[in-house]
């Protein structure tokens, strides 16, 4: 049985005073049996950490290096996020493989240095807009997680977040039959490649334009095991209802 999964995912939004959220939402959900990760800028993960009491929330990072230290200015490794508390790493999502060129076997090394630092990798897959009208969305897909998710992944070690880029930020959400049928696609090459029990308990996010008055309807599909929530995982105000409908 998978557990159900709330990530937000800050990208480069937040000070110190957003930390007041973390505690709005720990408190909130105290009780809740949905795991909860928010991944603040770095600047704010040793902060947010000491926030977080009796595990209620796991705090992330949004990316990290693929080598374990040296002369790369700017750059923060795996160690480095753990060592600061978190607990795991979006890596591969579209921003990054966009904006910094990042490609599939860069995030794939990515994830086997965040494994060997113990912590969870997000890695994020998804089609342009063109790619989809292409109607080549799932060869998209199956390219992505074949080169950019490692070997060795399994439930406590891998999440898979499907982010289509043309819905994220837009307010465009794909139809329930166009997230259902790239999640059952997503779990069938899971379970081809890694054995049907790890590919079974790897957990599926879907990202993109998630909201209070949609995440429940997405929420119905099989193979979705929660969201990865960008704009609305600011406010506690906005990512409590989504965390709810869960
Ligand atoms: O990582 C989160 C996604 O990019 C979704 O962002 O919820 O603002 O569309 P969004």
């Amino acid at each position: 049985m998978r557990r159900k999964l709330a990530a937000g995912n800050w990208k480069m939004n937040g000070l110190k005073a957003e930390l007041d959220q973390i505690d709005a939402l720990t408190e909130r959900h105290a009780d809740s049996p949905i795991d909860l990760l928010i991944c603040p800028p770095a600047t704010l993960i040793a902060a947010a950490v000491s926030r977080v009491a009796n595990d209620a929330m796991m705090i992330g990072g949004q990316d990290c290096h693929s080598e374990v230290s040296g002369a790369f200015t700017g750059d923060i490794s795996a160690a480095m996020l753990a060592d600061a508390g978190a607990g795991a790493v979006i890596l591969g999502h579209s921003e990054r493989r966009e904006l910094h060129q990042e490609s599939d076997e860069l995030i794939r090394a990515k994830a086997v240095m965040a494994h060997q630092s113990g912590l969870i990798t997000v890695v994020c897959v998804g089609e342009s807009l063109a790619q989809r009208e292409a109607a080549s969305t799932l060869d998209i897909i199956a390219a992505q997680l074949a080169a950019s998710v490692p070997d060795g992944a399994t439930g406590e070690n891998m999440v898979i977040a499907y982010e289509p880029i043309w819905a994220i930020g837009t307010g465009k959400v794909p139809t329930l039959n166009q997230i259902g049928e790239v999640h059952d696609f997503i779990r069938a090459r899971l379970e081809q490649r890694f054995g049907t029990a790890a590919g079974q308990s790897i957990r599926l996010l879907y990202g993109g334009s998630v909201k209070p008055d949609n995440a429940a309807g997405i929420f119905t599909v099989p193979n979705v095991d929660g969201a990865l929530v960008g704009g609305a995982s600011l406010t506690a105000a906005d990512f409590s209802p989504i965390i709810e409908a869960l």
